[in-house]
C-alpha cells in the first residue's frame, strides 16, 4: 500500500486528504494514517496540514525490481527482471544472457553503470542514481535488415513517455537520439548477435538522463535531463515501467507488419530537423542536406543542392543541425 499512496501523491502537485487517499486505495484512514508513519520513517518527507492532508515534499528513489514490476502491465518485457546497483553496462549484461539462452523479453536495470556504452565505442556517462539505464533482450522473429529499425521504434516509445511529463517536449534526432529543447535526454543502442542471415538476439539499450544536474564539460552543451527540464525528475522504476510497456506494444506490431509504415506519420511529426538544413557526417565527408523525413525502411530521406532525394542509412554517420547538435 505504501507504493501506491506514494505513486498518487507523487502524481499530484497539491494536497491529497486522508479520505481521498482511504477512498482511492479502499482502506480505512486510519490505515492511511499509518502507512504514511511507516514512509516517513523510512525518510519520506510528507507533510500533513489539518484540513488539507498530504503532500509530498520528497522521497529517497529506489530502484529495485518489485518497484519496476509494479507499474508493468506488459505481456513478456520483464517476465525476468535484472536489477543491479551497480554493473559495467546493461547492455553488456542482457547480451551475458542472450549468450546463455537468457528469455525474450528480459529486461536489465541498473542504479549505476560503471561502463556504459554509446554507439561506435563510445561511452554514456552517468553517476549513481541519475539514469533510467534499461535494455531488453529480444528473440524477434524478423529479417537480419530489420533490426536496426528497432531503435526507431523505440526512439518514439522514449519520446511517447516523455511526452507525458510536466513540461517537456520530447523530439527524435534520427536515428538514435530523443531531444529536449535541442539538447540528448536519451540515447539509444542497439546490439545484435546473429549466425548468417539468423537473429540470435538483439539488446536494445535506452538510457534516459533523469535526475542529472550537471554533465562533463564536454557534453553539457549538448545534454540535459529531465529534472534540468521540468525541475522535477521523475521515478526511475516508474519511467522503466512505463518505456517497457510502450516499447512492448509498438514493437509487437513492428514485427507484424515489418516495416515501418504505421509508424511514419507519429516519426516525422517528431523529427526535430525536419525541413531543417543539417549535415550528414561520416568518415570522411561532411554533407549538407534538407532533411524531408523518415523512409519505411528506416532511412533518412534528405534532399541534396540539386533537389535530389537520398535515403541516408543509420549505421556509420552521424546527422547535425547546422548550427549546433541539432
Ligand atoms: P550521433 O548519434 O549523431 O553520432 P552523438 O554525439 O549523440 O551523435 P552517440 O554515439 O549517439 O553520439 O552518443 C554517444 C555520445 O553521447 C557520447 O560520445 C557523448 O558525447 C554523449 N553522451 C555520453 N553520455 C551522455 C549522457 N548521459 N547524456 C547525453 N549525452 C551523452
Ligand atoms: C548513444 O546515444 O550512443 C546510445 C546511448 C545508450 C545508453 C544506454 S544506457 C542503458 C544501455 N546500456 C548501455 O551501456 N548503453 C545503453
Amino acid at each position: 500500500m505504501r507504493k501506491k499512496i506514494l505513486a498518487i501523491l507523487k502524481s499530484s502537485n497539491d494536497y491529497v486528504s486522508g479520505q481521498e487517499l482511504a477512498r482511492q486505495l479502499n482502506v480505512s484512514r486510519t490505515a492511511v494514517w499509518k502507512n504514511i508513519k511507516t514512509l516517513q520513517s523510512e525518510g519520506c518527507l510528507i507533510e500533513a496540514v489539518n484540513n488539507k492532508g498530504y503532500r509530498l515534499v520528497s522521497c529517497p528513489e529506489v530502484l529495485d525490481e518489485s518497484g519496476i514490476r509494479s507499474h508493468l502491465t506488459t505481456k513478456y518485457i520483464g517476465n525476468k527482471i535484472f536489477c543491479y546497483d551497480e554493473t559495467d553496462s546493461t547492455n553488456t549484461r542482457a547480451k551475458h544472457e542472450g549468450e546463455s539462452g537468457g528469455e525474450n523479453g528480459s529486461l536489465f536495470a541498473a542504479n549505476l553503470q560503471t561502463a556504459g556504452k554509446g554507439r561506435r565505442g563510445r561511452s554514456w556517462v552517468s553517476q549513481k542514481g541519475e539514469i533510467a539505464a534499461v535494455s531488453f533482450l529480444l528473440r524477434p522473429e524478423i529479417e537480419i535488415e530489420c533490426v536496426s529499425r528497432i531503435t526507431l521504434v523505440a526512439a518514439v516509445a522514449v519520446a511517447r513517455v516523455l511526452a507525458k511529463l510536466e513540461g517537456l517536449k520530447p523530439r527524435i534526432k534520427w536515428p538514435n537520439d530523443v531531444v529536449v529543447n535541442g539538447k540528448k535526454i536519451c540515447g539509444i543502442l542497439t546490439e545484435m548477435s546473429s549466425e548468417g542471415m539468423d537473429i540470435n538476439y538483439v539488446v536494445v539499450g535506452i538510457g534516459i538522463n533523469d535526475y542529472n544536474e550537471t554533465f562533463p564539460d564536454n557534453i553539457a552543451y549538448k545534454a540535459t535531463s529531465i529534472k534540468l527540464e521540468n525541475g522535477k525528475g521523475y521515478d526511475r522504476a516508474m519511467l522503466i515501467a512505463d518505456l517497457a510497456n510502450e516499447f512492448e506494444q509498438l514493437f509487437d506490431e513492428f514485427v507484424n507488419r515489418k516495416d515501418l509504415s504505421f509508424l511514419l506519420e507519429e516519426y516525422n511529426s517528431l523529427l526535430v530537423n525536419k525541413d531543417e538544413k543539417v549535415y550528414v557526417i561520416s568518415d570522411d565527408k561532411k554533407t549538407e542536406y534538407t532533411a524531408i523525413g523518415l523512409s519505411p525502411n528506416g532511412g533518412l530521406l534528405v534532399k541534396n543542392e540539386l533537389g535530389e532525394i537520398e535515403n541516408i542509412i543509420s549505421g556509420e554517420v552521424s546527422v547535425r543541425g547546422i548550427y549546433g547538435y541539432v
